[in-house]
């Protein structure tokens, strides 16, 4: 049956997207700055013109609910955008645990367009990928590419400028992550959700878009001149005023739990004995804590002894989404 398979890391947004502009094509309301995943990585296979087969399934099981109709979309839209009439389906594994807080959907989504694209012989560059991979998750749109990656909020109301572009490759600045999990697998308020409820109630919304193209530049600068101290600090600083915006909402979304609170305190107290390391945190209670690879066990075992941390993980920086099996669509 004819099909492609492709792989893409998550990644971990240091300045985020929170908002839309448009909400249908995942057109942000602010531009957003993120580092891609070496190991926490989806593979996707997609299969054109299989009747009868789930649309899809993840480890063999057929994934329904809100999940299952995203991927429904995004595969329809996708066949839509590349001139298919055939139905497509899509079969993925990840090495770690899905909707916990750990963008496994910037990962699945990505890694399933790229598949879509080479499984329809399409020929198209990185770019276009990013914005097809951006209608199924808007933070798919930065697994494109590997490294340290900017994606563009872009002014037309089709999103054509509206993608990623890579600020610098992994290897010219190998940082690493370690993610503190606070639970396995309890669901969180979905981001796209959270972002509606924010962006309609919040007092705060309005002072976390008009702060975002000063931490942006921020960002680009402290990346640029490969300064941990700046990226971390704009990093927390960003993360902290997203979660405030969740708090100013009415009703509020409070995405910590104690362990999460306990967590940012431990990389406080790295800091305060002289190792470097800063945390983020997305939509969920997980904090994720950026540092050098020459301080990653010792992150990593002072992450794990804060009461409550079930699991860690650690991750390098890597490459952008690759096809597997199936032809390249990019030179
Ligand atoms: O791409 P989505 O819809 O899962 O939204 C991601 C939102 C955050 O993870 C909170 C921030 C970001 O930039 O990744």
């Amino acid at each position: 049956m004819p099909g492609a398979t492709a792989r893409a890391g998550a990644n971990v947004a240091l300045v985020k997207y929170w908002g839309k502009r448009d909400e249908p094509r995942n057109l942000p309301a602010v531009g957003s700055i993120s580092i891609t995943l070496a190991d926490l990585v989806a593979t996707a296979r997609v299969s054109v013109g299989v009747d009868g087969a789930d649309r899809f399934s993840s480890r063999g099981e057929p994934v329904s609910g809100m999940a299952g109709d995203r991927m429904a979309a995004h595969l329809d839209w996708l066949a839509t955008a590349l001139g298919a009439t055939e139905r497509l389906t899509a079969e993925i594994e990840t090495t770690f645990p899905v909707g916990a807080g750990l963008a496994s959907s910037a990962a699945i989504h990505c890694a399933v367009a790229a598949a879509a694209v080479s499984a329809l012989g399409v020929s198209i560059e990185r770019p276009e990928l990013s914005r097809l991979a951006r209608v199924g998750s808007g933070s798919a749109a930065r697994s494109v590419f590997g490294g340290w990656v900017e994606w563009h909020r872009g002014e037309r109301a089709d999103g054509e400028d509206s993608e990623a572009e890579q600020l610098l490759p992994e290897s010219e600045w190998p940082l690493t992550l370690v993610v503190a999990l606070a639970h396995e697998g309890a669901k969180e308020i979905p981001s796209r959700d959270a972002m509606r409820h924010v962006s309609r109630t919040s007092a705060l919304y309005p002072g976390w878009i008009g702060a975002q193209e000063e931490d942006l530049a921020a960002m680009r600068a402290a990346i640029a001149a490969r300064d941990l101290t700046a990226v971390g600090t704009i990093a927390e600083e960003n993360c902290l005023r997203m979660h405030a915006t969740t708090l100013a909402a009415r009703p509020p979304i409070l995405y910590w739990s104690p362990v999460t609170v306990a967590a940012m305190e431990a990389v406080r107290g790295l800091r305060g004995g002289g190792c470097e390391a800063y945390f983020t945190i997305d939509a969920g209670a997980q904090v994720k804590v950026l540092c050098a690879p020459e301080n990653l066990e010792a992150v990593a075992r002072t992450m794990s002894e804060v009461p409550g941390v079930v699991r860690i993980l650690r991750s390098a920086l890597g490459g952008g989404v690759e096809i597997l099996e199936g032809p390249t669509p990019w030179k």
